[in-house]
């Protein structure tokens, strides 16, 4: 049986406990939560018995567990992360794995001293059609990749389809530096950097444009001040020579949670849309490229990253999404916060 701990009750902490109680040979043994109420009731709808713990070090003395799932705010993913680490647990982290590449960097290094299973939860991995993008890729089924475009569109600043960002802590946290936040870039951007590079492969350098809207007087509600970037546009080239243009906002309205790949070679081309499936990509290839046709492959399924996590554990072989990516996609958000300050392009 592994035993999982979870800090953090927030809204992903659900995810997390469904997801592995239905891993057999798998339990939730603890959980921890700064807001001890809050966990309280986290343990109560998710039907949890366990003990509830406010201080993480306490848990990490006290709780049974083989592994820790860290589902707190970025600010935090790094200490809570080494500490648990240092304690002999492997670790789920949630994206981003840090607040800077410095952070992202010791903890892989940590977690590789210390043998631990270490994974980064890039959900969007558990895309078949991915995995499936970067195998047609690796075979040379779309020739040699010189275009690519992606996009993550969300509209929860100008919809209360999400909720009411406002008023609500879990929103107001992600608008603001001063609590962590890389803004979108950091948030969702995250995800499709990793899900852009790793079909094509390693990036050479950006060239990158933040905003900040103006969002309430002052852009301050209560403690938060609303610094962090809401939309991004990235430029950028890979060291394959293939270039591309990756942006995402929390502003486009209309689009609740929208993902868009598509990858241009020069024998055919790949487009991924998660609005229409997880486990299909369509493919434009052969003959069919010159008519501009086409066709939808359906992808093997693919286990998702908690099975990986728990599979790796049992085996001692770690999974990729590992800390080592996480740490390599915060030194592409890292430059992309230089390039718009500096307005220049950086060098990975
Ligand atoms: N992989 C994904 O697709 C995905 C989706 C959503 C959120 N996330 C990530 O999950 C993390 C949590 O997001 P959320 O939406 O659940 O946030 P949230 O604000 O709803 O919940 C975070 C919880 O952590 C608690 N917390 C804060 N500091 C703590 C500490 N030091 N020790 C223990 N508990 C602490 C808070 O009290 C809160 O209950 C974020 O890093 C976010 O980026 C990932």
């Amino acid at each position: 049986m592994i035993k999982i701990a979870i800090v953090g009750t927030g809204g992903m902490a659900s995810s997390h406990v469904k997801n592995f109680t239905e891993i057999p040979g798998c339990r939730i043994s603890a959980i921890c939560d700064v807001d001890e109420p809050k966990a309280v009731d986290f343990a109560a709808k998710n039907e949890l018995k366990v003990p509830i713990f406010r201080s993480f070090s306490e848990l990490l003395e006290k709780a049974d567990c083989d592994a820790v799932s860290n589902v707190t705010p970025d600010a935090y993913h790094s200490a809570l992360s080494i500490d648990a680490i240092a304690a002999g647990k492997h670790v789920l982290c949630e994206k981003p794995l840090a607040t800077c590449y410095a952070d992202a960097k010791k903890m892989a290094d940590e977690a590789k001293q210390k043998g631990v299973i270490n994974m980064v939860n890039f959900s969007y991995r558990n895309s078949p059609a991915i995995h499936k993008a970067a195998q047609l890729i690796a075979s040379g089924k779309i020739g040699v990749v010189k275009h690519l475009d992606a996009c993550y569109l969300q509209s929860w600043l100008s919809s209360n389809g999400w909720g009411n960002w406002r008023s609500d802590d879990k929103w107001l946290w992600r608008l603001s530096t001063a609590h962590g936040s890389g803004g979108v870039l950091g948030d969702v951007g995250v995800h499709l950097l990793d899900f852009a590079t790793y079909p094509v492969g390693q990036v050479k350098n950006v060239h990158c444009r933040l905003k900040n809207f103006e969002k309430a007087p002052g852009n301050q509600i209560g403690e938060y001040k609303l610094d962090a970037n809401d939309s991004a546009i990235i430029t950028v080239e890979y060291e394959n020579g293939c270039i591309g243009i990756i942006h995402t906002s929390r502003y486009a309205t209309g689009y609740k949670n929208c993902l868009q790949l598509r990858i241009f070679g020069d024998e055919g081309a790949i487009r991924i849309d998660l609005d229409d499936a997880y486990d299909t990509l369509d493919i434009c290839t052969g003959k069919d490229r010159h008519e501009a046709v086409w066709k939808t492959v359906k992808c093997r399924k693919t286990p998702n990253i908690y099975k990986r996590f728990v599979n790796s554990i049992k085996k001692g072989e770690n999974d990729q999404p590992d800390f080592a990516r996480g740490a390599a996609i915060q030194k592409i958000l890292d430059a992309c916060i230089e390039s718009d300050q500096t307005d220049s392009t950086i060098q990975i």
